[in-house]
Parts: structure tokens; C-alpha cells; sequence
């Protein structure tokens, strides 16, 4: 029987090899690969089994929303799509310390207490552990059902008795191992099969499963990514270590969108939810001091205005340095070689920081224009009006390009007070009128500096070319 030659797979990132390595070149895992081929080969005559038959359907038909149980932490709904989906695993992905279990034993209190059936089983922390946790947050007398159990096969025998649980937490899936799986605790391929059991009980049982996942250093949460790919969607749990802001980041989501965060603050009661999340990452700004700016920006389907700093000095080194928190390194390096391209202004000599406020991350290029004008603020030495709020995607020939959501964008800044806005002109017809801020149209990179240098009246440095 001719041998199939690509039969060893890596058991991490699925890289197909002709014959067994200790390390997979692909993702540089160790002791990854395993021999697919083998189970074929064990069995030379098997004879093709005849299909079973089953009914296609057609698209159109009866449809069932997924059923879901809101938990009643709004911020916490708001990135799962509205709850808890019957059936389906969510795995939840963060550094240690960030309030992971925190988060979850809250959400499952606030259940527990509205009638519903919730375990909470704990292989990192000890039940007096967690109860200690519970009552240091108020939340002793909320019936949750602990145990602190590492086997799968006890937790599944155990939970499969009696009236099937509507939530179960699964403090963390590295932690748990099956007897289905011969290497050790810990192991990509325990944390695998563990995982496929605990998935495998949420289908049969209609259960919502939560899965706690730590995050290695690179921020890819830890074990295998294809742990990622099995279950129904992905949260992760971000915050930036001196600030008191989390945020919950839908990284996947098979029942809501993806785009939606959730804000909350670690205060010494717990997780609180902050509904306008907005004012607190404005609460603490520099008013008027260069290279700050504020960024009307969208996460999701909710406006969030967040304040951008940049500071840009001299530099001592051969090469400058470039340094950005909480947005694309990429992104800066486009803005900063279109301000040398097509506005004149020269950085090859200058260090360059750049970060948004309050430990939030952005992805979004409409902050492309808010990021320049912080930039050349702090070059020139000129502060921006600090009634002013920024927003424009900048593309490489130095246009500001137009963004989606501008109304809304405009809507939240006049709510919270400021009094102007500027833009790229597509965003004065989408209802700058009606939100009452002054609008100043900005169409080019070129505009915004011109009209930077021109407010600036010590500027120390020459910002276009004569
Ligand atoms: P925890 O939920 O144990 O984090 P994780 O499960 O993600 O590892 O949270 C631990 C941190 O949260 C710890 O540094 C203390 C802090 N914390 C508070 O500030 N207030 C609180 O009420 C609680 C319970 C924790
Ligand atoms: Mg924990």
C-alpha cells in the first residue's frame, strides 16, 4: 500500500510533515506532532462503510433565536451579544491578576441569585479560597455550587446528575486534565482533549460553559490555538497594569459581534461596570499642555471619545525611537512618513511617543488624524483647543478620507461639552449641524498643520518648508 507521505501534523497550528520531528518548524512548538497516518494504516483492509442517509434542508424555514441567559452585568452582556448562549462554550482569555475569576464569580452570583443552576469548579484555587473571595465581595450568600476538581470525567459524572447546570465556570481549562489523553496535566494535548470533553458535555447537556484561559506573554492565550478555533467564541480580558480599567474585548463570537467592548474598573468591592465609559477616560486630562488630543472614536456600536498624547523631542541616539501604547506601530509609521512627505515636517531627528490614555487600545484608522494632530502639537510646542475633538483616516497621499459613524462620533462630543469638531468635509453633511459643535473642515494633512503652526505662536520648531 503506497504510504501517504504527509502524515505528521502538528497538533498545535496543524502543519503537515513527511516524517516525525521533535519541533515543529511552523510554530515552533515542541513534541507537537503526531502521526495521523497511523490509525489508517493500522487497519489495511478496512472496507468503506456505507453512508447513512440524512434529509437536506432548505435555508428558509423555522429558526429559534439562540437562547440565551443574560447574566445582568450590562457592559459584560453587551460583548457576549445579550447573554450566555444555551449549549455553547465561551472561553475566556486574560492575564493573571486581571480579574478573571473575579469577573466570573460575579456574573455567576448575580445568576445563582435570580434561580438559576450554577457551578463554579475551581482547579487553581482551593473552595475556602473562592468562598473568602465571594464574601469579600458581598456575594457569600449567593447559592453557586463550588468545588475545586481538576478530572473532566468527575466534573462531567458529577454535572450530569440531576438538573443540568444553566452556567458552568471552569476555573481554568490549563489546569484541568482527562483520562482520555496520556501526557501530562498542562500539556497542549490535555488542555486539547479536556477542552473537547468539556465541549462535547455543553452540546449534549445544553449547559453554558465558561472556559478560563491564561495568556502567555505574547498575548495568545496559552495551549493550543486550536483551542480557540473549537469553542463558540473567544473573550479576552485586557487592562493596562496601573489602571484601574478592564476591558472585555470580544476576540470571537459564533452568536454576536465581535466589535463590541465592555468597560469595567477593579475598585475594592470588585468589578464595577462603567456605563459611560467616555467620561472616564477623559476624567483625568491635561488641559492644554501640547500633544494632547482628544479622539471621537466608535467601539463597536458605542462612541468613545479617549484622549491621545505625543511627545516628540530631540533625540540623543543614532536612531530616533519610536514608541507607541495602545495603537499600531504600524499606523504611526505611516502617519509620521506622511508628515514628512507632503506636509514638510522633518522627524528623522526626533524620538516619538505616542499613547492613548487609560490603558485603552485602538484599532481603528480614523484616529490617524487626532494621532497626527497630537504629534505636531507637540512639536511646535502649541496646545490644540481643549474644547476640540479629532477624528479622520489618513491615506498615503496626505487626503483625510472620510469614517464611518461621524454623527455619532459628533453626538457624544457635544454631550460631553466640546464645542468643535474637526474632520474631513464628508462628516459636516452626516448632521455636524444638528449636534451643534463648530465644525472645521480638515481635507488634507496639510491643512491640519498649516492651521497647527499658524495657532502656534512660539513655534520652536519649522513645521512646513519655506
Ligand atoms: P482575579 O480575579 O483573581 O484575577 P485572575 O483570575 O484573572 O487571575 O483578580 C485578582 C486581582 O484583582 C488581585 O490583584 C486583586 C484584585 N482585586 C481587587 O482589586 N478587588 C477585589 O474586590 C478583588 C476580588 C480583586
Ligand atoms: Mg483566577
Amino acid at each position: 500500500m503506497a504510504k501517504n507521505t504527509a502524515s505528521f501534523i502538528c497538533q498545535n497550528c496543524g502543519a503537515a510533515y513527511g516524517r516525525w520531528a521533535g519541533k515543529c518548524e511552523a510554530c515552533g512548538e515542541w513534541n507537537s506532532i503526531a502521526d495521523e497516518g497511523a490509525a489508517d494504516r493500522a487497519l489495511p483492509g478496512r472496507s468503506a462503510r456505507k453512508g447513512r442517509l440524512f434529509e437536506l434542508q432548505p435555508l428558509t424555514g423555522e429558526t429559534h433565536d439562540a437562547p440565551r441567559l443574560p447574566s445582568g452585568m450590562a457592559e459584560l452582556d453587551r460583548v457576549t451579544g445579550g447573554g450566555f448562549v444555551r449549549g455553547s462554550v465561551l472561553l475566556l482569555g486574560g492575564d493573571p491578576g486581571i480579574g478573571k475569576s473575579t469577573l466570573l464569580i460575579q456574573a455567576a452570583a448575580r445568576l445563582a441569585r435570580g434561580g438559576h443552576r450554577v457551578a463554579y469548579i475551581s482547579g487553581e484555587e482551593a473552595v475556602a479560597q473562592v468562598r473568602l473571595r465571594a464574601e469579600r465581595l458581598g456575594l457569600g450568600s449567593a447559592p453557586v455550587e463550588l468545588a475545586a476538581e481538576t478530572s473532566v470525567e468527575d466534573i462531567v459524572a458529577t454535572l450530569g446528575q440531576g438538573k443540568t447546570p444553566r452556567l458552568i465556570i471552569i476555573d481554568s481549562i490549563q489546569t484541568m486534565w482527562t483520562d482520555a489523553v496520556e501526557s501530562a496535566p498542562g500539556t497542549v494535548t490535555q488542555v486539547r482533549g479536556a477542552a473537547q470533553a468539556l465541549i462535547r458535555f455543553a452540546k449534549r447537556s445544553g449547559a453554558a460553559v465558561i472556559l478560563v484561559g491564561h495568556v502567555t506573554k505574547d498575548g495568545q492565550i496559552a495551549g493550543p490555538r486550536v483551542v480557540e478555533h473549537m469553542v463558540d467564541a473567544v473573550l479576552s480580558f485586557e487592562g493596562e497594569g496601573s489602571h484601574q480599567f478592564r476591558i472585555l474585548r470580544a476576540v470571537k463570537n459564533r452568536f454576536g459581534p465581535t466589535d463590541e467592548i465592555g468597560v469595567f474598573e477593579m475598585s475594592g468591592l470588585g468589578l464595577r461596570e462603567v456605563y459611560n465609559p467616555s467620561e472616564l477616560f477623559l476624567s483625568e486630562r491635561d488641559l492644554g499642555s501640547p500633544g494632547t488630543v482628544v479622539f471621537a472614536g466608535i467601539e463597536g456600536s458605542r462612541p468613545l471619545l479617549v484622549e491621545i498624547q505625543a511627545l516628540v523631542a530631540p533625540t540623543s541616539l543614532g536612531t530616533p525611537r519610536r514608541s507607541v501604547v495602545g495603537w499600531d506601530g504600524s499606523r504611526l509609521s505611516m502617519v509620521l512618513a506622511v508628515l514628512e512627505a507632503h506636509c514638510g515636517v522633518k522627524l528623522g531627528g526626533h524620538d516619538v511617543y505616542l499613547n492613548v490614555a487609560g490603558g485603552l487600545r485602538i484599532n481603528e484608522p480614523a484616529a490617524d488624524l487626532a494621532a497626527a494632530a497630537a504629534l505636531v502639537s507637540s512639536l511646535a510646542g502649541a496646545a490644540l483647543p481643549a474644547d476640540a475633538v479629532y477624528f479622520g483616516e489618513i491615506s498615503l497621499s496626505g487626503a483625510v478620507r472620510p469614517v464611518a459613524q461621524s454623527a455619532t462620533r459628533m453626538k457624544e462630543a457635544a454631550k460631553l461639552g466640546f464645542a468643535r469638531a474637526f474632520a474631513p468635509d464628508s462628516a459636516r453633511n452626516e448632521g455636524a449641524s444638528d449636534t451643534g459643535l463648530a465644525f472645521s473642515t480638515v481635507n488634507s494633512l496639510a491643512d491640519l498643520v498649516a492651521g497647527i503652526a499658524a495657532s502656534s505662536n512660539r513655534t520652536r520648531v519649522r513645521l512646513a518648508p519655506a
